[in-house]
C-alpha cells in the first residue's frame, strides 16, 4: 500500500491537488466523507421529524471512546500513528479486561452530568469489536474478559433512562480486506458484506437502538459501500433510529467535530474534554466546566446538540478530570436546565462579549459567563449606573419580568429601544460557572443587534462641520 497518513485516509475523495487538500481538511474535521450523497430513502425523509424529536429535546450526550487503544493510552489512532503491526496490536485483545460494572459507571456519570444519551465505540478503526459477533473472533466476548461490552452498555444506559447510541467505524485497519477493498473487487465484495453483517447484528441483538453513529468511510464511495442498502437495512431493523452522515450519505444529522458550526439542518457538535478521544495517560489538560457549559450553550443557542467525550482507561475507569468537570456541569444543569433543555431553536441574532443566549417560548435566557462586576467606567458614565449591570443591546421584544434561575430572585431592569439593562445585581456572580437570568417577554423573544445602529440617533455628533441628527 502507498504510504498513507491520517489526512490521506480521510481525504481519499480524488480531484486536483488544491481541491483534495481542502476536501481533506473539511473531511478531517467531520471525520467522514468529503462528499455526502443525498439519501434517497422516502421512509427516512417522511419519518425524520418524528424520529428526531427526542434527540432535539435531549441536547446533550456522552461519547465514549473505549477499545484496545485504551490499554496503550496514546489515544485511539495509536495503531496507525505509531505504526504498530497487526500481530503485535492483536495481542492486546487477550488483555482487554473491563472491570465489572464499568458501563454502569459511565451511565451513572452521564446521568449526573445531565446527559440524555450515550454513544459507544462498538468498533473503532482498530477493528476490535466490543460485542459478541459471529463475524470475527476479534471481539470482547471471545477474548480477554470474555464479556459482551455492547450488551452491558445498552443495559446500563437503559437502566438510567438514557438514549442508546452505537458508534461504528466503517474503516477497519485489522480486517485483511479493509484496505485492499479499494482496488480489489472480490475483497470489496467480502468486506462490504462483513460490514453490513456487523451492523445487522448490532441492530438485531440488543433491543431498541436510538442512534447509529457511523464513522470514517475510507476507502470506499457511498455507492461501493452500498450505503443506501445499508441505511435501508438499518431502518427495516430499527424504524425509530436516527443515523448520522458519515457513511457517505447525508443521514439525519451533520457531525461537526471539534467545532461548533451551525448547519441548515439537524447537527451535533462532538468534542473532547482534553486533547484526545481515546485515553491518553499523561493528558491532564481538561477543559474547565465553564468552557463545557459555554460550548453546550453555544450549540443550543444555534439549534444544535453537543456530544461530549470521555476516554476511559484500560479497565473502563473514567479519568478523574472528566468526572470532576462533568459533575460540575451536572450541578449547573440541575438549577439551569430550563435554559438548555427547554430551548426551542435558534436564539435569533443575540450575542454578547460575556453572554450567551437561549430561548424557549416566551423566555429569553441570558447566560452570563464572565460576571461584569464593578468597572471604573461606572464612575465616569451615567449609563453604567447603578453599578454592576448586565446590559443586552438589541432586545426588541418587550420584557415583562426578569429573575435569576439560581435562586428565583427577581431582577430589576430598564428597557428602551436600544438596550435592556439589568440592575441591582450583586458584585459577585450568583452562580458558577455561569449565571442565567430568565427574561419573560411579551411573545417570542426577538433580539437583533444590527437594528440598533441604523435606529440609534447620532446625537448631533459633529464631524467635518456637518451636524448629524
Ligand atoms: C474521527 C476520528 C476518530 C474519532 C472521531 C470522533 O473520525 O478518526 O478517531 O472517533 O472522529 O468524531
Amino acid at each position: 500500500m502507498d504510504p498513507i497518513n491520517r489526512r490521506g485516509f480521510l481525504g481519499a475523495a480524488g480531484g486536483a491537488l488544491p481541491v483534495l487538500a481542502s476536501a481533506a481538511t473539511a473531511q478531517e474535521q467531520d471525520g467522514g466523507s468529503a462528499r455526502t450523497v443525498k439519501a434517497t430513502l422516502a421512509y427516512q425523509e417522511e419519518s425524520r421529524l418524528r424520529r428526531m424529536k427526542w434527540w432535539h429535546d435531549a441536547k446533550f450526550g456522552m461519547f465514549i471512546h473505549y477499545g484496545l487503544y485504551s490499554i496503550i493510552g496514546h489515544q485511539e489512532w495509536v495503531m496507525e500513528s505509531e505504526g504498530i503491526p497487526i500481530p503485535d496490536y492483536e495481542r492486546l485483545a487477550v488483555r482487554f479486561m473491563p472491570k465489572p460494572g464499568a458501563a454502569r459507571e459511565w451511565a451513572r456519570l452521564a446521568k449526573r452530568a445531565g446527559q440524555k444519551y450515550m454513544v459507544l465505540t462498538t468498533k473503532h478503526h482498530e477493528g476490535f469489536c466490543l460485542w459478541d459477533t459471529a463475524t470475527t473472533d476479534y471481539n470482547a466476548a471471545k477474548q480477554g474478559a470474555r464479556r459482551d461490552i455492547v450488551r452491558e452498555f445498552v443495559a446500563a444506559a437503559r437502566a438510567e433512562g438514557l438514549g442508546v447510541g452505537l458508534y461504528f467505524s466503517l474503516m477497519d485497519w485489522h480486517h485483511p480486506d479493509g484496505a485492499r477493498c479499494k482496488d480489489d473487487a472480490a475483497a470489496r465484495e467480502r468486506f462490504v458484506a462483513y460490514t453490513h453483517a456487523q451492523i445487522r447484528e448490532l441492530l438485531t441483538n440488543y433491543g431498541k437502538i436510538d442512534i447509529l453513529w457511523y464513522d470514517v468511510d475510507w476507502p470506499l464511495s457511498a455507492e461501493q459501500w452500498r450505503a443506501d442498502a445499508m441505511n435501508r437495512m438499518v431502518f427495516a431493523l430499527q424504524p425509530g433510529i436516527i443515523v448520522n452522515n458519515r457513511n457517505g450519505l447525508d443521514g439525519d444529522f451533520a457531525t461537526p467535530e471539534h467545532r461548533i458550526t451551525a448547519a441548515d439542518r439537524a447537527w451535533e457538535s462532538c468534542a473532547t474534554m482534553n486533547y484526545g478521544w481515546g485515553y491518553q495517560r499523561t493528558d491532564e489538560e481538561w477543559k474547565p466546566a465553564r468552557r463545557i457549559v459555554n460550548d453546550l450553550t453555544l450549540c443550543v443557542q444555534q439549534g444544535g446538540n453537543y456530544l461530549l467525550n470521555i476516554g476511559p482507561e484500560a479497565d473502563g475507569s473514567v479519568p478523574r478530570g472528566s468526572i470532576d468537570t462533568l459533575e460540575q456541569v451536572g450541578a449547573w444543569l440541575r438549577t439551569n436546565g430550563a435554559a438548555i433543555y427547554d430551548s426551542d431553536g435558534r436564539a435569533a441574532g443575540a450575542f454578547g462579549n460575556y453572554t450567551n443566549f437561549t430561548k424557549a417560548k416566551d423566555k429569553l435566557y441570558v447566560h452570563v459567563y464572565f460576571w461584569p462586576s464593578k468597572s471604573p467606567a461606572a464612575q465616569m458614565l451615567d449609563v453604567l449606573r447603578p453599578e454592576t449591570v448586565v446590559a443586552v443591546g438589541g432586545v426588541r421584544s418587550k420584557v415583562l419580568s426578569a429573575r435569576l434561575l439560581k435562586t428565583g430572585q427577581p431582577v430589576r431592569f430598564t428597557q428602551d429601544a436600544i438596550a435592556l439593562r439589568l440592575t441591582g445585581l450583586p458584585d459577585e456572580a450568583p452562580d458558577d460557572p455561569t449565571t442565567v437570568i430568565e427574561l419573560t417577554c411579551e411573545g417570542t423573544p426577538y433580539v437583533r443587534h444590527h437594528l440598533i445602529r441604523p435606529e440609534w440617533p447620532r446625537y448631533g455628533v459633529n464631524i467635518g462641520g456637518q451636524r448629524s441628527s
